[in-house]
Order: structure tokens, then sequence, then C-alpha cells
């Protein structure tokens, strides 16, 4: 592949993932069987992201193995009522059908792991973070946190560098945290999302084990607390069940739902725009909103939904009854990748310390609520 006897865009994109492996130095590299890229927005990977995914298509470069793509920057058939520019659309458009032409499955969702079929145990390189929290620590599949272009080279060669937390002995628990003395509040109060970014940010490197959670956490739990822990964090994987534990493993006790609040990324508030969506809403999340509006009709403010175009299919009278009472859904993007000013959008209220995070960092005036709360801040009643 490095010789070139497999082609100019084998090579280009082995040369990257031999130069990575050199540069952490992993002993060899090992097979993958699925990757999964981010990067696929225009608005994140502007004129010289479009240009190297051209490139890398002209030259041939097609995807070895079962491959997906992350979110894009705009709905690709409901752009227009996202007040996207038609200049905008045309790059977006340009990105996806370049890596179409690659064979990428151009399934636009930072939840692979709900849709594609991976065995546990398997080797993939997935370049979204609570993608990868996700595969590690829920569906038994090995992954580092991988860049978006990386994980395009790895796409195309199959392979990636055997270093990190695709090996066993990286996977052994360093620190153990102890949420049992607030596990009432943390179920009652729903703060999943606060308690992710709470460990993130306390454990920062290394596998945290997670005692005295209620289990199992639903899906939707899961994937708020998971993407919190990727976002204050650079940890890819968590231990939510007792297992093999480092001797020195150190140990966080949290003790009172306070330290969570004082540490949350945004104040909870009930002002601003509904968005909901980071990580993409599943089909399971879409019911349990659809099952609220069916009862109590059209939303007394603005809600925006973001969903992958696979929950729909999934959950087609879930939609139907969201967009019959004004909700506003939107497939292949969502509120972090996109331009939300473009919606006419400044204040975003959210129920994801991710997206607090991101949004917050682009300027925008962000508060954040609780799911527990989701009835009174469509509704009101509180
Ligand atoms: Fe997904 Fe966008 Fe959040 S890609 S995890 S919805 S920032």
């Amino acid at each position: 592949m490095l010789n070139g006897e497999m082609g100019e865009a084998v090579a280009k994109a082995m040369k990257v993932v031999v130069k990575v492996a050199e540069a952490l130095d992993a002993s060899r590299l090992i097979r993958i069987e699925h990757a999964h890229i981010s990067g696929v927005s225009y608005k994140n990977i502007g004129d010289s992201g479009l240009r190297l995914l051209k490139q890398m298509a002209e030259l041939g470069a097609r995807v070895s193995v079962p491959s997906t793509v992350n979110p894009a920057g705009m709905d690709l058939d409901r752009w227009r009522e996202m007040g996207v520019s038609e200049s905008f659309a045309r790059k977006q458009l340009e990105i996806i059908v370049t890596l179409e032409k690659m064979g990428f499955k151009t399934t636009m969702t930072c939840t692979p792991y709900l849709y594609e079929k991976v065995k546990r145990g398997s080797q993939v390189a997935w370049a979204e973070s609570n993608a990868v929290l996700y595969a590690n620590s829920v569906c038994g599949l090995y992954t580092n946190r991988e860049g978006g272009p990386l994980a395009l080279m790895e796409a195309i060669v199959g392979r990636a560098p055997l270093v990190g937390y695709r090996l066993k002995e990286n996977r052994a628990v360093t620190t153990i945290v102890d949420v049992s003395s607030i596990r009432k509040e943390l179920d009652r109060l729903q703060l999943y999302p606060l308690l992710g970014y709470y460990i993130g940010l306390s454990v920062g490197q290394g596998v945290p084990l997670i005692v005295g959670l209620r289990a199992p956490l639903s899906v939707s739990n899961l994937k708020l607390m998971l993407a919190a822990i990727g976002t204050s964090g650079s940890l890819a994987l968590v231990e939510l069940r007792k297992t093999h534990t480092h001797e020195h493993a150190e140990r966080i006790t949290i003790s009172s739902v306070k330290e969570l609040l004082t540490h949350s990324p945004a104040e909870l508030s009930d002002e601003g725009t509904v968005m909901m969506g980071c990580p993409h809403l599943s089909p399971g999340e879409l019911t349990y909103i659809a099952r609220i509006a069916a009862k109590y009709g059209k939303p007394r403010r603005r809600v925006v939904l973001f969903t992958a175009r696979a929950a729909e299919r999934y959950s087609p009278r879930a939609v139907n009854i969201l967009k019959a009472r004004g909700f506003e859904i939107y497939r292949d993007t969502c509120m972090v990748v996109s331009d939300l000013r473009s919606m006419g959008v400044d204040k975003v209220l959210v129920d994801s310390a991710k997206a607090a995070y991101y949004l917050l960092s682009q300027g925008y005036d962000v508060g954040m609520f609780l799911r527990k709360d989701l009835k009174e801040i469509l509704y009101g009643g509180r």
C-alpha cells in the first residue's frame, strides 16, 4: 500500500496512517472493521477540507470497510428553511457527493452506534467523541478518539495504529468515581449530562469506573452523559460495571449534586429557543417527546429537534405528531455544526452539556434545562 502498488490514493492515506503510528510509537497497525468520520460540515472544514476530500476522491480513494459520516452543516432537503445560503449549500452538497463517491454511507448522524451493526470486540476507527465513548463503553468496540482526517485515511486503508484504547492493558480502570450517595437525586433530577461533564473535568484522562449508578441507564441518559464526558475530558472509555481495576486506581466521591451544578457549562434556565438532539435524538427519544406533544399540543415557544434520517424512518408516527404541533425537525445536521444565527436564533436552551459548551464557545447565549423538566419547559406550569 505504502509503495503505491494499490494506487496513489491508498499510498497517500497509508503514509498518513504510518506517520501517525510512528509518532505515537505504535508497534504495528491493526485491521479495522468500520470507520466513522467527522469534519463533514462545510462550516467546520471550509474550502481546504473540501479540497482535501476532492483530491482524495480524484486520486481514486475508496473506503475499504463500511464507513459512515457525522452530521453536515444543514438538512440536505430543508436547508432553505434553515436560512442557509445558496453558496453554503452548494459547497455542503459537494462535500456529500464527494464522500459518496469514495463509498461512504452518508448517514450524517453522530449516533452510528444506534444503526450500524458491528460485532462486539471489533476494532473500529471512529472520530466523533460521543460515538467513541459509546462504542468503547457500551458496544464493546475498540477505538481511540481519532481525528476526522485520520479516520478518513484509516477508512481508506482499513487499518489503524495499534495504540491507546485499542490495547487491553490501557483499558483497565484508573479512577473510581463513586456516586452512590447522590444516586437518588441523579435519577430524580436526571442530572446525567452534568454528571458526565463533571467526570470529564475531574478525571481528565484514563478510564473511570462509575460506581453507584442506578443500572441500567436508559440509552438517552447514557448518550447525554457520555457526550458530556467526551466534551470536558479526553477520555474515550468509561466502565459502567465492576471490572478489573488498576491497583493504584484513585477514588473520587461525589457527595452532593451541588458539585455538579456549580461545574455545569451553563446555568439552568428556562429562556431561549429549545434545542434538543446533541447527540442526535434516537427513535425512542422522538417517541418520548411526541407523547408529551400529543397530550399537550403546540409548545409555548420555538422548539428545534435534530435527529438522523434513520431515526425518522424508525419513528414516522412520532415525527408526524411533532411536526403537526409545530416542532421543527431537522435531519443530517445539528445545533453545533450548523449556523443557528441564520435560523434567527441567538438565545438557546439545551439539555445537553456538550451542546452548551460548544454553543457558548461560538458566542451564543446558552441556558440548560433538565430532561425531567421538559414538559414544563415546553408548556409552562412550573
Ligand atoms: Fe452530535 Fe453535533 Fe452534538 S455532531 S454530539 S449533535 S455536537
